[in-house]
């Protein structure tokens, strides 16, 4: 497994599998990684030759107050782990190799589906992230990228601007990774306190037994109402608490598929998780 931190190595690196037309595969990530990631690189493993994984906290989708400075950068331990699931390289720019020193006057904003959601809490989040994205893939210009489901909005909005700008990969999602207790992977699971992390779970506790409410016949707008007054009992700060056709439209009642979405802080640490629930005839 190799290392490169700049653009002009990582194309070397990358030059002998793209003169061959080797499937490229690429799992971006911002490094401190768990078994979410894990499974990315396994999942790519599985259909391309070459797999880059790129580590890189990236400064543009943090907005103020946000813990960019404080996001954990575990590089060491996450090259032991890339190794060991067989990554073939490592692309772990600095943000000088990504950005340069000149001023950036080009910004990507996909529309719509980035009004709500976290998008309404973290306003320019999702510009930072397709941007920064969009640089990546023409970078490595892989065939395949490959996405964790946790971050259903992300993953919607890169597929939208994939589509739309015409980049040549095919955008692979790969179902949320849980602890055994249902808590969803996540970076961020690594800021709670003892107390805080056997709390956490209740996220997906709840989620699950809004689905089975759902599907008992209760109304949509109770299920999220009830989901609410409990994360707020078991002391998270709720952000949003919604449910969404699978393609982030608005949705009334349980007619048809859905996703429940959940965003809730526990003290300064924000969660996230979602849950699919199937329409039954
Ligand atoms: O999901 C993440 O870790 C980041 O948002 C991503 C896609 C690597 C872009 O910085």
């Amino acid at each position: 497994m190799k290392t490169e931190t700049t653009i002009q190595g990582l194309t070397a690196s990358l030059a002998p599998a793209r003169n061959t037309k080797k499937m490229i595969g690429f799992v971006p990530t911002m490094g401190n990684l768990h078994e979410g990631h894990l499974t990315l690189v396994r999942a790519a493993k599985k259909i391309c030759d070459i797999v880059v994984v790129s580590i890189f906290v990236n400064p543009i989708q943090f907005g103020a107050g946000e813990d960019f400075d404080s996001y954990p950068r575990t590089l060491e331990q996450d090259s032991r782990l890339l190794a060991d699931v067989g990554c073939d390289i490592i692309f772990a720019p600095s943000v000088e190799q990504m950005y340069g020193s000149q001023p950036r006057l080009t910004n990507i904003s996909v529309g719509q589906i980035t009004d709500d959601l976290c998008g309404k809490s973290r306003p320019g989040h999702f510009d930072g992230v397709a941007v920064v994205v969009t640089k990546l893939f023409n970078i490595v210009q892989p065939d395949y990228a490959f996405f964790g489901q946790k971050d259903y909005q992300q993953l919607a909005v890169i597929r939208q601007f994939v589509q739309d700008l015409n980049i040549p990969l095919e955008v692979i999602g790969v179902p949320i990774v849980r602890a055994e207790d249902g808590l969803a992977l996540s970076s961020r699971n690594g800021y709670l306190s003892a107390e805080q992390r056997e709390i956490a779970p209740t996220i997906y506790r709840l989620l699950k037994q809004a689905e089975q409410s759902l599907q008992e016949g209760k109304a949509l707008s109770e299920v999220l109402a009830n989901i609410s007054a409990q994360l707020t009992q078991a002391g998270f700060v709720v952000d949003y608490v919604e449910a969404r056709q699978p393609n982030l439209q608005s949705v009334e009642q349980f007619d048809r598929n859905l996703v429940l979405f959940v965003a809730a802080k526990l003290g300064s640490t924000r969660l996230i998780d979602n849950l699919e629930v199937d329409f039954k005839t």
